[in-house]
């Protein structure tokens, strides 16, 4: 992904809640040196806490409950085309996109996801890492393709798991973890 001459590139984040990657991905493009900007935030729910790091930034912000996907998606892409968005990044976006709109912007879509993939796919995750004799989970950043959390990987922070680890705890120091790992992943892809 090439950046246009000293300029940052525009990246779109989606988000379904708390949007604390969201805010980080706000923060490190603020830096001189980071290589992209947030341009757009879209959210399938109207009252996603996350919203707030938009508003506070003065970034676009557009809501689509996905009820009708299929057209929404196409509002989507058309949106992201006239913004010239370069890059999709998914961060706690709980839908899963079409085939078709994956299609359509192929090999610019990545996600979070917080666990070691391919280990742990899908929901639950800290739960189902909780109960394996795993000594390590942590988060991955990887390109979207059609299958859910099966792209190509970017990048990925092991975390230790502790003996007092609850779903919660590990939640926790996981998602810390996320807020550096995602503008890295940024960094590195875009060149
Ligand atoms: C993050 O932990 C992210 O990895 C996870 O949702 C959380 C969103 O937090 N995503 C998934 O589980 C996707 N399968 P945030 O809204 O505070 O960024």
């Amino acid at each position: 992904m090439k950046k246009l001459f000293g300029k940052k590139i525009k990246i779109a984040v989606f988000i379904s809640g708390t949007g604390s990657n969201l805010k980080k991905l706000i923060y490190f493009s603020k830096n001189k040196k980071s290589k992209f900007m947030v341009d757009l935030v879209i959210s399938n729910k109207r009252h996603a806490p996350g919203l707030i790091y938009a508003k506070k930034n003065k970034i676009n912000y557009k809501i689509y409950d996905f009820k009708k996907q299929i057209s929404d998606e196409i509002k989507i892409l058309n949106l992201v085309k006239k913004r010239k968005i370069k890059l999709i990044c998914l961060a706690g976006f709980m839908k899963i996109l079409t085939e078709k709109f994956i299609k359509k912007f192929d090999g610019k879509i990545i996600n979070i996801h917080p666990s070691l993939l391919p280990k742990y796919k899908g929901l639950n995750t800290h739960f189902k890492v909780l109960n394996s004799n795993d000594k390590y989970s942590g988060c991955t950043v990887h390109y979207v393709n059609s299958k859910l959390d099966s792209g190509k990987v970017i990048i990925q922070k092991k975390v230790k798991i502790l003996k007092s680890d609850t779903p919660k705890t590990l939640q926790k120091r996981i998602l810390l973890e996320e807020h550096k790992l995602y503008s890295k992943a940024l960094n590195i892809i875009i060149d």
